[in-house]
C-alpha cells in the first residue's frame, strides 16, 4: 500500500514524526511525505529536529493568511501532488486547515483517508475555531479513524461516522517519550540547555506560557496579557513566553508585555528546548492542544485559557483546569496555585490519559490489517526497541 502522509504545521509535524518513522520501517507499506508549508519557520524547526524528509514540499503560507485563501491554495496544491503520487491512502493529522483541505482533496479523488487524532470534540463549533469544524469534516470523510482515547472513539461513534475506528493513543506521547529518553541519556545536552537558559532565576517559580487560538484574538489576548502583567508583579515568579509567529498574537503580546521586566518574550522554541522548559516549569498557562496532552505526562499543572476543550481527559484527572480568558479568573487561579503548595501538589499527579508510547505501531498495524491491543489508559509500559529506533533515525 502506498501511504502519503500530509501535514503542514508545527504540532502536526511533531505528532507525525514518530509515525513517519514507523511507516518507513514497515515492509508492507510504501511511505512518502508531503509537507504543505502552512507554517514556514515553525515547521522547518520540527523537520530539522526530527530529520524528517519530505518528497513533496509545498509553500502555501502567506503572511497573516486568511482561512479561505489558505484552504484554496491547499486544495489546488495538494491535489496536484495526489495526481502525481497516486497514493492508495492519505494520512492527515488533527484539525488544521491542512488536514481538512488535504482530506477533501483526497476524498474528491476517491483516495482513502486515514485520520490520526480522530474524534476529539469540544461540542462548540466556534471554539476551537475553525478546528472543531475541520475535525468533524475530516472524520466524516475518513475510511480509518485513529482515535487517541476511548472518549474520542465514543464522540465519533455518536456522529455515526462511516469509517472504522481504532483507539491507538496519541502519537504525541510517542514523540514526547523519545525526546525525554534522548534528553535523559545526554548529560552534555542537559548542560548545554542549562547554559542556554542560564538567565532563568532558580529562586523564582517558572510560569511557562503559550497561546495562539483564533477565538482568543482581540479581547481574549488583551485579557491574557493583562493577567500576565498582573502576575509579573510578584517577585517569586518568572514568566517565560515563546511567542507564536502569527502577527495577530505577536503584535498584541509585544505591545502589552515587551516592557515588563519579569516577562521574557522569546521566539518559538525547538521541541527539545520546549520540553526541557516544561519540565522546569512550576505552572503552565496555555491555550494549546498539544501542551494540554504533554504536561500531564510530565506531572505539570496546566491552566487552559479557553472556555471549552476537546481534551477533557486531563481535566477529569485533575492536572488541567479550564480558566477561560478573563483577566480576573486567570490571575486568581494562577495565584492560588502559586500560593498554595498543597493545591499545587494535587495538580502534579503524574499520569497519562492520552497515550502509552505505542500509538504509531498501532496505526501501522491497523493499516497492515494486523490485530493489536487497543490503547487503554492505565499503567504505562514503554517499548524500548521501537523508541530507540525512532531516536536513531531522527536527529533528536
Ligand atoms: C494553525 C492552525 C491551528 C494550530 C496552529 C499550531 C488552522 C486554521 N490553524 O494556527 O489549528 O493549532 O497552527 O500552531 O489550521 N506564521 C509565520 N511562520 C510560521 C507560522 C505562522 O509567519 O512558521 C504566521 C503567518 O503570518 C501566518 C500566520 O502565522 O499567516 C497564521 O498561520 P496559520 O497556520 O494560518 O494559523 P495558526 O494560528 O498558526
Ligand atoms: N511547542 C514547541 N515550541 C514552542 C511551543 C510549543 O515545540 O515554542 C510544541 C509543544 O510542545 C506542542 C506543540 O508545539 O507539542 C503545540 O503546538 P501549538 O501550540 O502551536 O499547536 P496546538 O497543539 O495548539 O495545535
Amino acid at each position: 500500500m502506498r501511504v502519503l502522509s500530509i501535514f503542514g504545521t508545527r504540532p502536526e509535524a511533531i505528532k507525525m514524526a514518530p509515525l513517519v518513522a514507523a511507516l518507513g520501517r514497515e515492509p508492507q507499506l510504501h511511505s512518502s511525505v508531503c509537507v504543505t508549508g502552512q507554517h514556514r519557520e515553525m515547521l522547518a524547526q520540527v523537520m530539522a529536529l526530527f530529520g524528517l524528509q519530505a518528497q513533496h514540499e509545498l509553500d502555501v503560507m502567506r503572511p497573516n493568511q486568511t482561512l479561505n485563501g489558505l484552504y484554496a491554495r491547499l486544495l489546488t496544491a495538494v491535489g496536484a501532488v495526489l495526481d502525481a503520487e497516486q497514493p492508495d491512502c492519505v494520512l492527515v493529522h488533527g484539525d488544521t486547515t491542512t488536514a481538512a483541505a488535504a482530506a477533501m482533496a483526497a476524498f474528491h479523488r476517491r483516495i482513502a483517508v486515514g485520520h490520526v487524532e480522530a474524534g476529539l470534540r469540544s461540542g462548540n463549533m466556534h471554539s476551537p475555531f475553525p478546528e472543531e469544524m475541520n475535525r468533524r469534516l475530516v472524520d466524516s470523510m475518513s475510511t480509518w479513524l485513529f482515535a487517541p482515547t476511548p472518549a474520542a472513539r465514543e464522540a465519533a461513534l455518536q456522529e455515526k461516522v462511516s469509517g472504522h475506528i481504532w483507539v491507538t493513543g496519541n502519537t504525541v506521547i510517542d514523540a514526547l517519550n523519545a525526546t525525554l529518553a534522548r534528553l535523559d541519556a545526554d548529560a552534555e545536552r542537559q548542560r548545554a540547555l542549562a547554559q542556554r537558559y542560564s538567565w532563568l532565576d532558580a529562586e523564582r517559580k517558572l510560569v511557562l506560557v503559550t497561546g495562539h487560538r483564533r477565538e482568543n484574538f482581540g479581547e481574549g489576548f488583551r485579557n491574557i496579557c493583562a493577567a500576565l502583567e498582573a502576575l509579573a508583579q510578584r517577585d517569586d515568579v518568572q514568566i517565560v513566553y515563546p511567542v507564536h509567529l502569527n502577527p495577530n498574537v505577536r503584535d498584541v503580546v509585544r505591545q502589552s508585555l515587551a516592557s515588563q521586566a519579569n516577562v521574557h518574550l522569546i521566539e518559538p522554541l525547538d521541541y527539545v528546548d520546549f520540553v526541557w522548559l516544561m519540565r522546569r516549569a512550576y505552572l503552565i498557562l496555555t491555550d494549546s492542544g498539544g501542551v494540554q496532552e504533554e504536561a500531564p505526562a510530565l506531572g505539570k499543572p496546566v491552566l487552559v485559557m479557553r472556555d471549552v476543550t476537546e481534551r477533557p481527559e486531563a481535566v477529569a484527572a485533575g492536572t488541567v483546569r479550564l480558566v477561560g480568558t478573563s483577566r480576573e479568573r486567570i490571575t486568581a487561579e494562577a495565584t492560588r496555585l502559586l500560593d498554595d503548595a498543597s493545591l499545587h501538589t494535587e495538580f502534579c499527579r503524574k499520569g497519562n490519559p492520552y497515550g502509552d508510547g505505542h500509538a504509531c505501531q498501532r496505526i501501522v498495524d491497523a493499516l497492515c490489517g494486523r490485530a493489536f491491543a487497543e490503547f487503554r489508559p492505565g499503567p504505562i509500559a514503554q517499548s524500548q526497541p521501537l523508541m530507540n529506533a525512532f531516536i536513531a533515525e531522527s536527529h533528536l
